[in-house]
C-alpha cells in the first residue's frame, strides 16, 4: 500500500488559505488535513464547514477533515456538504461512537475515528471494521509544532496488527510531530497516512515533502 502524506493547513498562512492549498498540492502533498477546533474539546479554535468549501474549490485533492469538537455528530452534515471526502471524530467526544461513524458512511463520506494519546486502543475496537481509517494522535490535540511523543510507537504497532490480523483495509494514519526525523520509525511501526503540518509549511514546500517521503521510504525499508 502507497503510504499518503496529508498535508495539515493549520501551518498554513490562513490569510492566503486558497494559495497555500493550491501551492502543497503542486508541491506533492497527497491529501489536506484540515483541523478543525471548537475551544472546548481541545484549547484552541479554527475553521469550520464554510472554510472547507472554500477549500474544495481550490484543490482537487481528497479533503481529510479532523474533527476536535464536541459531540461532533451535529456537525457532519454540514462538513459532507462542505465537500469533506474524509472526517475523522475522536472517540473521546462522541457518546454514540457506531452511529456517528454509520452516519457519516450514509453521507458518502468515508469515516476515521482517531484516538488522543491517552485513550487505549479497545476505545475503537468495536467500531474497526466500520470505519476507513484510524487516527492515532502522536501529539495531544490543539497545536501544531509540538514534538512527537514517542511512547506512542507500542500503540501505533499494536494498531498495525491488529487491522492486519482481521484482515481489514482500514488505513492507520498518525498525526502531530511527524518530520524528517519521526517518520523512519512511523513507517517502521506500520503507518499508512502520516499528517505533517510545521514540517511541511516551513520552507520549501516541495522540498520538505520530499524529505518527509523520502524519509518515509528508508523507514519501509529498513522494515522489509
Ligand atoms: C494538532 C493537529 C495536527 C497538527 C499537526 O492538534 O491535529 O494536525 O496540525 O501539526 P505538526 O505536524 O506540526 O505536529
Ligand atoms: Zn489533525
Amino acid at each position: 500500500m502507497k503510504k499518503l502524506l496529508s498535508a495539515s493547513i493549520l501551518s498554513a498562512d490562513f490569510g492566503r488559505l486558497a494559495e497555500e492549498v493550491q501551492a502543497v498540492s503542486e508541491a506533492g502533498a497527497d491529501w489536506i488535513h484540515v483541523d478543525v477546533m471548537d475551544g472546548r474539546f481541545v484549547p484552541n479554535i479554527t475553521m469550520g464547514p464554510c472554510v472547507v468549501e472554500a477549500l474544495r474549490k481550490a484543490s482537487e485533492l481528497p479533503l481529510d477533515v479532523h474533527l476536535m469538537i464536541e459531540d461532533p455528530g451535529r456537525y457532519v452534515e454540514n462538513f459532507a456538504k462542505a465537500g469533506a471526502d474524509l472526517i475523522g471524530v475522536h472517540a473521546e467526544s462522541c457518546t454514540h461512537l457506531h452511529r456517528v461513524v454509520q452516519n457519516i458512511r450514509e453521507l458518502g463520506v468515508r469515516p476515521c475515528v482517531a484516538l488522543n494519546p491517552a485513550t487505549p486502543l479497545c476505545m475503537v475496537e468495536a467500531v474497526l471494521p466500520d470505519v476507513d481509517m484510524i487516527l492515532l494522535m502522536t501529539v495531544n490535540p490543539g497545536f501544531g509544532g509540538q514534538a512527537f511523543i514517542r511512547n506512542m510507537l507500542p500503540k501505533i504497532r499494536q494498531c498495525r496488527r491488529k487491522i492486519d490480523d482481521l484482515g481489514l483495509s482500514v488505513l492507520l494514519q498518525v498525526d502531530g510531530g511527524a518530520n524528517p526525523a519521526t517518520a523512519p520509525e512511523l513507517a517502521e511501526a506500520g503507518v499508512d497516512v502520516f499528517v505533517a503540518g510545521s514540517a511541511v509549511f516551513n520552507g520549501d514546500y516541495r522540498a520538505n515533502i520530499d524529505n518527509i517521503k523520502a524519509a518515509i521510504a528508508r523507514g519501509e525499508k529498513s522494515k522489509s
